[in-house]
């Protein structure tokens, strides 16, 4: 078990998946999760002040993952129907993060994410994966980049897609998203005291992914 955590746009998901591919492992993007859970709550009307009807939604919430081939992303389905493309907008990472803030969610996904661990092991990213989800994964790492670069980042990723998105837009979108998950009480974001700390803001990801392979192979 590998732990992956840090703020959006840090490289954290490619970095777990590239990781994932090369040591033949499971993958679970927990962000998934909360953004599926933030977009049945937009979409059916559930406020995000009401906790515990956001937690009914998050423990009903059927969240698949169908892996593609080519390195590229899994497609993601919530209650049967593909969300993929709405999943990966900040609009949705938002939502997210406003969910995310809430104990009582946080708790009826955890059994979930537990679900997803499987022999011969699994890497997941998140914010909390090494401080709350597997405290026990042989590895954890916390990626970090500077918000310029973070925002670069998502900029490149979005652009891909076609989305119509500013770098100052975006700046801003990640600078509020990373205050509120830091700030919540309910596993804010932060590094496990056990965690390798990584600033990869100058570094190539695929270094990042050799390193981590090295250091987890020493564990091993
Ligand atoms: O990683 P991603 O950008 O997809 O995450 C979206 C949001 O979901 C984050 O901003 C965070 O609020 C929340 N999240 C979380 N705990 C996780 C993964 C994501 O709180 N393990």
């Amino acid at each position: 078990m590998v732990t992956i955590d840090g703020p959006g746009g840090s490289g954290k998901g490619t970095v777990s998946q590239l990781l994932a591919a090369r040591l033949a492992w499971h993958y679970l993007d927990s962000g998934a999760l909360y953004r599926a859970v933030g977009l049945a709550a937009r979409e059916r009307g559930v406020s995000f002040e009401d906790g515990a009807a956001l937690a009914r939604l998050a423990a009903a919430a059927d969240v698949r993952f169908e892996p593609q081939a080519d390195g590229q992303p899994a497609r993601v389905w919530l209650d049967g129907r593909d969300i993929s493309e709405i999943l990966r907008t900040e609009e949705t990472g938002c939502l997210a993060s406003r969910v995310a803030q809430v104990a009582a969610v946080r708790g009826a996904l955890l059994g979930k994410q537990r679900d997803f661990r499987r022999l011969p092991g699994l890497v997941t990213d998140g914010r909390d994966m090494g401080t709350t989800v597997f405290p026990d994964a042989v590895l954890k790492v916390f990626l970090t980049a500077s918000p310029e670069v973070r925002a670069e980042r998502r900029y490149k990723q979005l652009k891909e897609k076609g989305l119509d998105v500013t770098i100052s837009g975006l700046l801003g979108e990640i600078r509020e998203r990373d205050a509120r998950d830091a700030a919540r009480q309910a596993s804010p974001l932060r590094p496990a005291a056990d965690a390798e700390m990584f600033d990869t803001s100058g570094l190539d990801i695929v270094q990042v992914v050799e390193h981590i392979y090295r250091q987890l192979q020493q564990r091993l």
